[in-house]
């Protein structure tokens, strides 16, 4: 049986298997991803995520689409991040 881990996304508590992502895992749940997620391999910055794991106090940062659940973990995704997207041409 696939092992599962209990999760937190925006205060509410899900059951998801072990291996995913916090990405995967948000999908797992049911969530739609619309925003904070781009590339889906580590490069883009888009799905920074900050989160903390139950009785720790240490906050800590990743990408959701490359950091593992944990037991206990809190997720909260940091909004419009990277903020500087350029919108016209740079040789105007
Ligand atoms: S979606 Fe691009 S770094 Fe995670």
């Amino acid at each position: 049986m696939e092992k599962m881990v209990n999760v937190y996304f925006f205060g509410k508590k899900y059951s998801v298997p072990a291996d995913l992502t916090i990405m995967t895992a948000m999908e797992y749940a049911g969530y739609t991803l619309k925003r904070g997620c781009g590339c889906r391999h580590g490069f883009c910055g888009a799905c920074a995520t900050i989160y903390r794991i139950k009785g720790k106090n240490e906050l800590k940062t990743g990408l959701a689409c490359q950091t593992q659940v944990e037991e206990g973990m809190y997720v909260a995704s940091i909004p419009y991040f990277p903020t500087d997207k350029r919108t016209y041409d740079i040789d105007e």
